[in-house]
């Protein structure tokens, strides 16, 4: 008699990954990665940052990082044991069969153009060693049609049949970076093959499975959702201080505006907070290669709005000096300046290209006495800005002083007492960058308030 045993399937194992470039992009991916359930090997040229990663230490400040990167990273107590680092790209290919590559892609010094050289060398390094099929998926923000190019290094590079490239940008904010990995609004995947698009299936099937729209494209759409984005919210904040600047020679207030504006579902309410405009990492950098890349296209015209967007940002730096020296009775000289936030933006120990450390630099600059007290950041600005003077608390930055600057919203400016403020600054001038002070507050506690694009009354 036969016999017919049930037929035991083995669950396929999950795919092997890493993460090449451990900075904001590759540490929080690498650490979402293993939350969901992946085995991740986190790679990076910078044996310093391996080390602490190792430790489980976050090299920066990211909120709620740490704890996911414990939860996993192998050898802590605890610990899941699926995150672990190397520097060697021979251990990360023998590891992976799918390869993210999350390098920074910075402005290059006096151009607009990216800098794609950490991107080629992690390409260049890892391809060679890809002895068996494997997937190199690109995630940094780069000038549209690098990833063909790429494609074809990776195609002409690898010893194996099979191993190629796609491309699957990442929308991650700073300060919500891991929320941001683990549910985004959209996962985009420019693919070649029908493999790779099954492979990034694999790897997102969670949070599609929650919900989390699933757009596969070709490659150069898939690099251009991500500057197209950054360009879009980059106007939207441009738009908005157009408006204030409107608003200062019409005598309006940019605030109910926006707010108006808000109601309207097709504009809506987000990135319409007017101040002194966008900074950080990415936003500025992104929009000018957007340009350069542009350029090379052939298509300059498309984009050269976005050259005003960005003159338009940069002025909302300078209005802020000059609004001070106006405060100030006409000059900064020897005016002691409180300066409220380093950081680019709130939640974040983040000072690239920071609009708040732009502005302390040119009221120093401008002949102003500066101090500046930022809660995440002070290490990183006093690195960058080592002349200005530095406080352990808001109220020690704001003791003397003849204005007081609030140029990052952190929660933590919001909450001051105007009253207890009022009694060690020298004269009760306070400025806000940022629009969220609520003016009523600090003029009944007898402040002069003054905000870009609001009436002075
Ligand atoms: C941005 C994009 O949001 C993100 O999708 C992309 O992946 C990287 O760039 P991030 O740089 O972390 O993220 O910061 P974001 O929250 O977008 O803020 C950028 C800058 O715009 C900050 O300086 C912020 O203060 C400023 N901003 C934002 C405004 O001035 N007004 C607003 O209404 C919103």
């Amino acid at each position: 008699m036969l016999m017919t045993m049930p037929t035991q399937t083995q669950p396929r194992a999950l795919p092997k990954i890493t993460v090449i470039g451990t900075g904001y992009l590759g540490a929080t991916h690498a650490a979402a990665l293993a939350e969901l359930g992946f085995e991740v090997l986190g790679l990076d040229v910078l044996p310093d940052k391996i080390a602490s990663l190792s430790r489980g230490e976050v090299p920066f400040y990211e909120p709620g990082l740490g704890d996911i990167l414990r939860r996993h990273v192998s050898g802590l107590p605890g610990s899941s044991g699926r995150l672990s680092f190397t520097t060697s790209y021979t251990d990360a290919a023998a590891f992976g069969d799918i390869h993210f590559i999350c390098v920074n892609t910075p402005q290059k010094p006096g151009e607009y153009a990216c800098d794609m050289s950490y991107v080629d060398a992690a390409v260049e390094s890892l391809a060679p060693h890809l002895t068996r099929p494997a997937l190199v998926v690109g995630k940094s923000t780069v000038p549209v049609g690098s990833a063909a190019r790429l494609a074809r290094r990776v195609a002409e590079l690898a010893p194996a049949e099979g191993a190629e490239l796609a491309w699957n940008p990442e929308f991650l904010r700073e300060g919500f970076a891991v929320e941001d990995t683990l549910r985004p609004d959209r996962i985009v995947v420019g693919v070649t093959s029908e493999r790779a698009e099954t492979l990034l299936r694999e790897v997102y099937a969670k949070p599609v499975a929650e919900g989390v729209p699933f757009l596969v494209t070709d490659l150069p759409t898939a690099e251009l959702v991500k500057t197209a984005a950054n360009a879009f919210l980059s106007t939207k904040i441009s738009f908005i201080n157009a408006m204030a600047e409107i608003c200062e020679a019409a005598d309006g207030d940019v605030v109910k505006l926006a707010e108006a504006l808000g109601h309207d579902d097709r504009i809506g309410k987000k990135f319409l907070r007017a101040g002194i405009g966008f900074g950080g990492g990415c936003l500025p950098k992104d929009i000018r290669a957007f340009m350069a890349r542009a350029g090379e296209l052939g298509a300059s015209e498309a984009l050269s709005f976005l050259r005003e967007i960005d003159s338009i940002n940069m002025r909302r730096r300078a209005s802020m000096v000059e609004l001070t020296r106006e405060t100030l009775d006409g000059s900064l000289l020897g005016k002691r300046v409180a300066v409220l936030g380093a950081a680019f933006k709130p939640d974040s120990d983040d000072v690239r290209d920071s609009p708040a450390l732009n502005i302390a630099g040119q009221l120093h600059l401008q002949g102003a006495e500066v101090t500046v007290y930022d809660p995440k950041a002070m290490e990183n600005a006093k690195r960058l800005f080592p002349t200005l003077r530095y406080a352990a608390t808001a109220t020690e930055a704001a003791t003397g002083a003849h204005a007081v600057l609030h140029l990052t919203e952190w929660r933590e400016f919001r909450e001051l007492d105007p009253a207890a403020l009022a009694e060690v600054v020298s004269t009760r001038h306070v400025l806000d960058g940022r629009n969220t002070l609520d003016p009523a507050l600090w003029r009944k506690a007898n402040w002069t308030y003054r905000a870009l694009g609001r009436p002075t009354a």
